[in-house]
């Protein structure tokens, strides 16, 4: 497999922040059930899809030292699109002035790894340089009379720019999958709201991620000690804990958004990315485990090999950049 690293990583997260005593005033809920069944403590609200992933994206770019004209990939996961037709890569990928190819991509909450293997296969056949962005508006189809799901997501985007090099491949292993028959317990129609069966959700999720992730380490021939980074969904912490229990994973090297995000879907593990980042928690060569999961029920595992040699300085630190 031809050599890749990340190069740039961003995110953007709206200005709006919707925290639990806000549910807990016009709600039958409470701080205390939400941060004890969730983990969440607040979220942020508003901005698109579009709108979001720009940010997010110019980060990324600025992070790598690249422009928009550089990048002839672009990537978006997401399962809130601006509109049906056209796809909302065509607007970003018009307003970064990328070249060559754009698409969406719905696998719901699983889609920043699925982007991730798909942006690295595509390298691997012949691109020089990928823009993954996850960006979801999950707000817009939430009931916020819901309690069973309005305490749950919120918005945001996260970016990673992705470039071949001669170097080390990045995707050690990865995991794709999904169980079709399971459509019905979390869905959406087209013009409504979210629907969900949170417990069985719970049930499925940690089954199906923890075999996932079992299955790419083995791949991979590393353990769960291997692994510097562990870069989950983020859902719910108790999901997140059941699973880095069950892999063997301490909870000192989660990357964990969720306390101040919510569930952002497909922009969820590029935020946790991101943020583990800037915040200095990565070095050259450290392995990351991903792990998504989300309605289909789509699930998707991938260890990645952080760093490399640095093709570019950095021109600006994640926040600086848009
Ligand atoms: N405040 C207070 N009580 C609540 C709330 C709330 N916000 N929401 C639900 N409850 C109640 C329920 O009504 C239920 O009451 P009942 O026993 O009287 O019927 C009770 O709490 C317990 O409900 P459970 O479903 O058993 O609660 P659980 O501990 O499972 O937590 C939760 C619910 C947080 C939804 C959990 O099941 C979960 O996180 N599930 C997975 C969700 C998830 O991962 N979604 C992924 C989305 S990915 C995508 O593609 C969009």
């Amino acid at each position: 497999m031809r050599g890749a690293q990340i190069t740039g990583w961003g995110m953007a997260l709206p200005d709006k922040v919707v925290t639990n005593a806000d549910y807990e005033a016009r709600l039958d809920t409470s701080d205390d059930w939400i941060v004890e069944r969730t983990g969440i403590k607040e979220r942020r609200h508003g901005g698109t899809t579009s709108g979001l992933a720009l940010e997010a994206a110019g980060r990324a770019l600025a992070r790598a030292g690249r422009h928009g004209p550089e990048i002839d990939l672009l990537v978006l996961a997401t399962t809130t699109p601006d509109q049906i037709v056209p796809a909302t890569s065509s607007f970003v990928h018009y307003k970064l002035g990328c070249r060559g190819a754009a698409f969406d991509l719905n696998a719901a909450c699983a889609g920043f790894v699925y982007g991730l293997v798909t942006a690295v296969a595509l390298l691997d056949s012949g691109h020089e340089r990928a823009l993954l962005i996850g960006s979801d508006t999950l707000s817009a189809i939430t009931d916020q009379d819901d309690r069973n799901t309005a305490v749950l997501f919120g918005d945001g985007a996260g970016a990673i720019v992705v470039e071949a090099t001669d170097g080390e491949p990045l995707l050690l292993a990865h995991d794709l999958g999904l169980d079709g028959s399971l459509t019905s317990i979390l869905c959406c129609d087209k013009g409504g709201y979210i629907y969900m069966e949170g417990r069985e959700v719970f049930r499925k999720a940690v089954r199906a991620t923890v075999e996932s992730a079992e299955r790419v380490l083995k791949q991979a021939d590393v353990s769960a000690e291997d692994i510097a980074l562990f870069v989950p969904h983020q859902a719910n912490i108790r999901i997140i804990d059941a699973m880095g229990q069950r892999l063997g994973i301490d909870p000192t090297r989660y990357a964990i958004c969720l306390d101040h995000t919510g569930n952002t879907s497909a922009a969820s593990c590029g935020i946790a990315l991101a943020e583990a980042a800037d915040a200095g928690r990565l070095k050259d060569g450290d392995l990351i485990l991903f792990s998504g999961f989300g309605a289909g029920m789509t699930w998707a595992s991938a260890v990645v090999r952080w760093g490399g040699s640095p093709l570019v300085p950095p021109v600006a630190p994640n926040g600086a950049g848009g």
